[in-house]
């Protein structure tokens, strides 16, 4: 039975592979910034491939878009090498200090001491980012780490037009960025929030760039950067060493591989939660024939497979060098089949009827995705974060660089939510140099009928946000389609099913209140960022998500 299953599942792999013609003959790139977008575009032309590109998008956007990821963040570059039809995961996840403990963020009463993890120097973990997009440029770029990060150090040094998107994060973040002066004499440069329009530079921040272009990681891991970033970060109460960056390494990784009656998904391993998730709803979903469903019984067992799909996030998922996941149990298909079983087509399962892993999680649109094709075929989907809105708020002087709050990514205590108000055990507790559990879900689509490349901001509502959205191309949506969509979520804990306008009729917000669902209806939420190509058709489409600044190009 297994040796069929997987002999079937080989061959839709192959029918599915063997569809793509070998080349799009189009570029094409989906960020959240028209300026990082145009960068990517720009090293293509340039003769630079889509990793080159990826490398000049993540770069321009540390500066234009700096309040969501940045030098002093992290996150996840998952890419397609068409040379060789491989995909490869970069794992530029940060890490915890080595001088970080299990209880670092509780009082003496073990209480967890609100904001702790999410302010200051202390809150930041072991930036990932640089060494990612050095590691990408030397092992798959065809241009110089210069020529991939010159678009950036011209965005940072000349200046760019601060857009609607950054005035309104500078107004909602003054407070927050006033309490340290490098930040603080950068972004509000009349000591106050420069109007839209006017022309922000980042000299200190060029500066770097131009130290890495030169040196490579060293240039940030190593020497000057370096230790004007640990002498500021333990200036200021937080725990940084010299060594904790000079040992950083990105982790190159195998993606996870799922089906969903015949579409390929591949995405996120571990350090990030978001493929294991996204693939067990998947697991869960096969089951049901979803388009001969009524709208309000596919939602009701779209937002069931979440459920259960979150509740083994906050019980089981860490670091996976700390903690044993047993992932081919999380995912295998009779395990999908015994939840699937539970979950009654008329009722809503109550998350504490489940097994204790509490919890309200904000709306916040803090990190960046990006999506990039290539003539070639070649592709990249990446999300990377500073985490909150400007992550710790922190500047190390001179070094323009804004420090990331990953460690709230972390259990600060068990069943204690965190920013997202996700819950979590001993698996995601913090530990010297562990990679806290990651949302990020950068994912490939792959059909008989073409290709998708996704990814999306969101904290927890990563995961459902793609899950939507390769539901969507499932039924075949084009870029524009997957990133408009209205979303729902719902994460397991809290109980609550949280949607967007329109994601819901009138009929089936009574319908699944009749189920028994407490439902939220959220403001809009997400900046999905996707492109597809239609192997038929040789379409290249690509999109951002309208409900914020992004652009999408194909040329
Ligand atoms: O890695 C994670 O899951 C989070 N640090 C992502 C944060 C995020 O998406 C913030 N934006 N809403």
């Amino acid at each position: 039975m297994k040796r069929f299953a997987v002999f079937f599942l080989t061959l839709l792999f192959n029918i599915a592979a063997a569809a793509a013609p070998p080349k799009p003959g189009y570029d094409a790139v989906a960020s959240a910034q028209p300026f990082a977008t145009r960068a990517g575009m720009q090293v293509m032309a340039e003769g630079g491939n889509a990793f080159d590109a990826a490398v000049a998008v993540s770069a321009a956007l540390a500066v234009v878009e700096p309040y969501s990821s940045g030098l002093g963040g992290g996150g996840f570059w998952l890419l397609h090498d068409a040379k060789n039809g491989r995909d490869v995961f970069v794992d530029g996840r940060e890490y915890a200090p080595a001088a970080a403990t299990a209880t670092m963020y509780q009082d003496q009463q073990g209480n967890v001491i609100p904001g702790a993890s999410l302010n200051g120097p202390l809150s930041a973990a072991i930036p990932g980012e640089v060494a990612a997009l050095v590691y990408i440029n030397q092992h798959y770029g065809r241009l110089s780490l210069a020529q991939d990060l010159a678009p950036a150090i011209k965005l940072a040094r000349n200046g760019f037009p601060l857009d609607r998107m950054f005035h309104a994060m500078l107004v909602s973040r003054e407070a927050k960025l006033k309490q340290w002066p490098a930040a603080w004499k950068v972004f509000y440069p009349d000591g106050q929030v420069p109007p839209e329009g006017y022309r922000l530079k980042q000299p200190d921040l060029a500066n770097s760039l131009e130290l890495i272009a030169k040196r490579g990681d060293a240039g940030f891991y190593q020497g000057k950067l370096a230790k004007e970033m640990v002498e500021a970060v333990r200036t200021q109460g937080g725990i940084w060493s010299l060594e904790d960056l000079r040992d950083y390494r990105v982790v190159i990784r195998k993606p996870l591989v799922g089906e969903y009656h015949g579409m390929k998904i591949i995405s996120a391993p571990p350090s990030s939660s978001g493929g294991i998730v996204l693939l067990e709803a998947f697991n869960i979903l096969s089951g049901y024939d979803l388009s001969h469903d009524s709208d309000l019984m596919r939602k009701h067992l779209i937002i069931e497979a979440m459920r259960y799909a979150y509740r083994d996030r906050a019980d089981y998922l860490g670091d996976p060098a700390f903690v044993k996941i047993p992932l081919a149990r999380l995912l295998s298909p009779y395990y999908a089949a015994g939840l699937r079983a539970t979950i009654l087509p008329d009722r809503a399962t109550p998350s504490r009827d489940l097994a204790p892993v509490t919890a309200v999680p904000p709306e916040s649109n803090h990190t960046t995705s990006i999506s990039i094709l290539d003539k070639d075929g070649n592709r990249v989907a990446a999300t990377f974060t500073v985490n909150f809105r400007f992550g710790s708020g922190f500047m190390p002087p001179h070094t323009g660089v804004i420090l990331n709050d990953e460690m709230d990514d972390f259990v600060s205590k068990p069943g204690v939510p965190n920013g997202f108000g996700l819950v979590g055990n001993a698996a995601n507790a913090i530990a010297p140099h562990k990679r806290p559990l990651s949302s990020m879900t950068p994912t490939f689509l792959e059909t008989p009928r073409g290709l998708a490349i996704l990814g999306t901001p969101g904290g927890s509502r990563i995961i459902s946000m793609v899950l939507l959205g390769a539901l969507d191309y499932f039924n075949g949506g084009d870029a524009k389609s997957i990133v408009s969509i209205p979303r729902y979520h719902m994460q397991y804990l809290p109980d609550v099913v949280f949607y967007e306008p329109g994601a819901f009729t009138k009929d089936e917000i009574t319908g699944l209140e009749k189920m028994g669902y407490t439902l939220r209806q959220t403001r809009p939420y997400g900046n999905m960022q996707a492109i597809t190509w239609n192997y038929k058709t040789g379409k290249v489409t690509a999109a951002s998500d309208p409900r914020d600044i992004g652009t999408a190009e194909v040329k």
